[in-house]
């Protein structure tokens, strides 16, 4: 195929994420959002209008997933549907384009890759059998703070001094917005596995020396701790029975993940990587704090420590929205914003990055190998929790293994 000059991307998925992606595309050059393949017709309609009004495309809304990947329209596929269909629709996207009937190029992929290691390795496999280029979206590698927090701690705090040997990163929110999250057999699992891949993958990224291969970074050891702190009390799991009919009693789910990563770089060095994700934290909204130590020098995120911050008295009334930031908890008082979500949180550093690799026919610098030792380290993450130890890095004993909270067998930690 001749070198394309514009991406087509179709989206499977209309949701959250990818109205986010939306979002992010907003500025991205080269690309138009062609077709949109949803499971609600009234949400891909919704996404269609909105990529209009933002100026990203003009998507037609496919009710067959086959039509839109043959559509000669589509060269990429940003897969955004619900963790447990990214096998399914990886191998569907593979399929067709080991058919030739479409353009397609590439497929990225929302995290976390897969629910686990069986699947993450399957859809591997489908797509490079298809020659596909792959890309896993990992936003949080690609937020301006993180990414230039990277160049100043190794360009001059690691240049100066050593390299960094602590790494933390934490996502908190509320909870999340859909009823699927909520029902561990069919997500996957809990805050570990929806929230810590990002944790993960930032804290592996920031502790990499930027002059070398990833493989110069190994894992050696993880630990971890989950706990379900506020959704399994009967108050709050009533709650999620009212707003989404789900049984969170008989199938629990953790709301709390404490993860540790311990690495060795090729000089012998430790670095360790700390992750806290949880599902239960009341604060102005979504909170991504990041913090990097090394010999003489540290950096530091919070999301939630913006330049712009407003007040509105209790006379204003603006009712539940999500106007200033993500997972948004309150509507009154003083409030911090963030101005534009879709590029702090990465989005559109991650979109430019897919779609410049896609059109130029480079693997991006996140694929699916990056998701798939992510889903190992969160593997062996559960495993350390159902343990109550601290395990090995061997990913041998992760490749069939399925979470006890997945498998609906997990029960929080009581005497
Ligand atoms: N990068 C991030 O920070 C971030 C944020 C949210 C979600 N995500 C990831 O994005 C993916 C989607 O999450 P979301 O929050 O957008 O979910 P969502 O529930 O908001 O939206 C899911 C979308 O997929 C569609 N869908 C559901 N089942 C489907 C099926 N079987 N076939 C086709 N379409 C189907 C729904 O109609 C909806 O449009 C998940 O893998 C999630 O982990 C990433």
């Amino acid at each position: 195929m001749a070198q394309l000059q514009k991406l087509g991307v179709g989206f499977i998925g209309s949701g959250f994420s990818a109205r986010f992606h939306l979002r992010g595309l907003v500025g991205v050059r080269n690309v138009e959002v062609n077709a949109v393949y949803s499971r609600s017709p009234s949400s891909a309609k919704e996404f269609s209008l909105l990529a209009e009004e933002l100026g990203v495309g003009k998507p037609k809304v496919y009710n067959d997933l086959h039509s839109m990947l043959s559509d000669q329209n589509v060269n990429a596929v940003w897969l955004t549907a619900p963790n447990d269909v990214h096998l399914e629709y990886a191998r569907a996207v593979a399929e067709e384009a080991r058919q030739g009937k479409g353009n397609l190029v590439g497929v990225a992929v929302e995290k976390p890759l897969a629910r686990n290691v069986r699947e993450a390795r399957q859809m591997i496999e489908a797509v490079k059998r298809a020659g596909l280029l792959h890309g896993y979206l990992e936003n949080q590698v690609f937020m301006p703070s993180v990414v230039r927090g990277k160049e100043v701690v190794w360009g001059f705090g690691a240049k100066n001094a050593g390299r960094p040997y602590l790494a933390r990163a934490a996502e908190e929110h509320s909870g999340p917005h859909s009823k699927w999250f909520w029902m561990p057999k069919v997500s996957g699992g809990g805050s570990l596995l929806d929230m810590t891949c990002h944790s993960l993958e930032t804290t592996r990224y920031l502790l990499l020396d930027p002059g070398k291969d990833k493989s110069s970074l190994k894992p050696k050891a993880v630990y971890s701790e989950i706990e379900a702190l506020k959704w399994l009390s009967p108050k709050y799991s009533s709650s999620l029975r009212e707003r989404f009919g789900v049984d969170f009693q008989s199938s629990p789910a953790e709301d709390y993940a404490l993860t540790l990563v311990t690495y060795e770089d090729d000089q012998g060095n430790i670095a360790l990587a700390e992750t806290r994700t949880s599902w239960n934290f009341v604060g102005a909204g979504l909170r991504l704090t990041v913090e990097v130590l090394g010999p003489e020098y540290s950096l530091q995120v919070n999301t939630l420590q913006t330049e712009l911050f407003t007040f509105l008295s209790r006379n204003v009334r603006i009712g539940a929205s999500e106007a200033f930031v993500e997972k948004q908890n309150a509507d009154q008082g003083l409030m911090p914003v963030i101005p534009d979500e879709a590029v702090t949180y990465g989005y559109q550093g991650e979109d430019r990055h897919m779609v410049e690799s896609f059109l130029k026919g480079r693997m991006p610098s996140e694929d699916w190998e990056d998701g798939l030792l992510i889903v190992q380290l969160m593997m062996h993450g559960y495993l350390s929790a159902e343990k109550g130890s601290k395990v090995k890095f061997d990913p041998g004993q992760v490749e069939d293994y399925t979470p006890g909270v997945a498998k609906g067998t997990w029960r929080p930690w009581r005497d």
